[in-house]
């Protein structure tokens, strides 16, 4: 592959600014734990998660959407017509024609703005990533008009009780993509490995849970992570001119995050890759015995999985920890998961602390689909933190009683794809602010009221 000349691109294109939005009601991990009969530890150590994030037929996709962008508008002060692209990643579907993209036009409408391209972007928890990647793409185009972008990447991320319910959560990220970024994408190092799996997927259109191969789904997310590694790290090399890259020359790393334990091997397994990339170092003496595995068994070794946890343990508080932080206290959230850890990783680290530094980022969706880019921190984030404000407002939530999350799944799951329906949640769990559905009616058309 010959190496691009990138100048006639507008330059530091990346991400102008962030927002997120969560529910206002999350569970512990260790009250679930009770809950569900299960050991005291499983959720909290053996998923690495603290709280769950969950909503009732109060909210869905659209409205969760439309409180994202009009919070990142409000909160920036970007004029709607300063946009021409507005890219939706999501998983959630509640209409398999109409775009959640058309629905959040309704907030450009008003201001006279209805030119803006972008549809939605659906596979898995791969979704927002590539809806970011159209985004770029498209100011690096000859299309661009010389407008910012928006990404959103959201969606509820739910499953049917048993082993699988922990790692569920919900939330949006929403993003302005522009040049002159803070956070500027890497130009010629993205990497991809996509291929045909039934880990988990969603075929029936009655539910809103996937059907899940757990332990097969952890498999093909650490396999499709090697290869976006090995071929990441073979473009860094040549863009560095550097005969062994490794983690290294990674300053801070996030992955998306089903939970927290599984971003945990994904980061030890890179130091084992490192390590088969690299065999005569000596710094990998404590993984050197694994080195006549074949890949499959690799895979299933136990010993190699804790020798490489160990070996990496202070990586890891270092480089994934900070990333690490907000998915851990709001579950998954399905395409939006990985950006949420960018979210953290900005809002945990200072702006001075952060510049000049090289962040990885793998996104992962089932099915499957999956990339790694990275990006260098250009300029001063402390805006991007400031409006985040993760901390606190994740501090401010309300904390229910699994008994309610219960509650709340079955009353969405009895009244999944109903029409001419008015929920039934409460609005006091919906802050000022938000969207929220006044009613279906009997066309299944959705309407949605702001709270004041
Ligand atoms: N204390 C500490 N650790 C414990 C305890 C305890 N009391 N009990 C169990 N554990 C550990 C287990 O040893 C295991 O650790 P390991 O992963 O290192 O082997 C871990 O907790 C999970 O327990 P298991 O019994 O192995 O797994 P379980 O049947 O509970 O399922 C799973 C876990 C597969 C992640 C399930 O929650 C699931 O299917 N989630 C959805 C799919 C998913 O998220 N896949 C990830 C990639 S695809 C995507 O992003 C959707």
């Amino acid at each position: 592959m010959t190496q691009s000349n990138f100048e006639h691109f507008p330059q530091n294109v990346g991400i102008l600014a962030m927002d997120m939005y969560f529910p206002s009601r999350c569970v512990e991990q260790s009250e679930m734990e009770t809950f569900d009969g299960v050991s005291s530890g499983k959720y909290t150590i053996g998923l690495g998660q603290e709280k769950m994030a969950f909503i009732d037929d109060r909210e869905d996709i659209q409205s969760i959407c439309l409180t994202a962008v009009q919070s990142l508008m409000e909160k920036y002060n970007y004029s709607y017509s300063d946009i021409g692209r507005l890219e939706v990643g999501t998983e959630t579907i509640i209409d398999k024609s109409k775009s959640v993209k058309t629905t959040l036009m309704t907030l450009f409408a008003e201001h006279g703005n209805t030119e803006i391209e972008g549809i939605d972007t659906t596979n898995a928890c791969y979704g927002g990533f590539s809806a970011f990647s159209n985004a770029v793409n498209w100011i690096e185009s000859s299309s661009w008009d010389g407008r910012k972008a928006i990404v959103i990447a959201g969606d509820l991320a739910l499953y049917a009780s048993g082993a699988a319910r922990p790692t569920s959560g919900a939330g949006v990220v929403a993003m302005v993509i522009g040049p002159n970024a803070p956070v500027v994408l890497e130009r010629g190092l993205r990497s991809t490995h996509m291929e045909h799996a039934y880990d988990f997927y969603k075929p029936d259109m009655h539910s809103e849970y996937p059907v899940v191969d757990g332990k097969f789904s952890n498999v093909c997310y650490l396999r499709a992570f090697d290869t976006c590694y090995n071929r990441y790290m073979t473009r860094l090399g040549k863009q560095l001119n550097k005969e062994h890259t490794c983690m290294d020359d990674i300053d801070y790393v996030v992955c998306h995050s089903p939970y927290a334990k599984l971003v945990n091997k994904s980061f030890a397994r890179a130091s084992y890759n490192d390590y088969l990339r690299d065999r005569e170092n000596e710094k990998y003496a404590p993984i050197q015995q694994f080195g006549e595995l074949t890949y499959g068994q690799s895979l299933e070794n136990r010993d190699l999985e804790k020798a490489c946890v160990g070996f990496t343990k202070a990586g890891y508080a270092q480089k994934v920890g900070p990333a690490a932080f907000v998915p851990k206290q709001i579950g998954n959230m399905y395409t939006a998961a990985v950006w949420a850890g960018l979210a953290s990783l900005v809002s945990e680290v200072d702006s001075e602390t952060l510049q000049g530094k090289r962040v990885l980022l793998y996104s992962y969706g089932s099915g499957l689909a999956a990339s790694m880019v990275s990006f260098r921190i250009n300029s001063d984030t402390s805006d991007i933190k400031e409006k985040l404000n993760l901390r606190e407002r994740l501090a401010a939530r309300t904390h229910s009683k699994p008994e309610e999350f219960a509650e709340a799944m079955k009353i969405r799951e009895s009244t999944h794809n109903a029409c001419d329906y008015t929920p039934v949640g409460s609005l006091d769990h919906i802050a000022s602010g938000v969207y929220y559905i006044e009613k279906i009616d009997d066309k299944w058309r959705r309407f949605y009221k702001r709270k004041d």
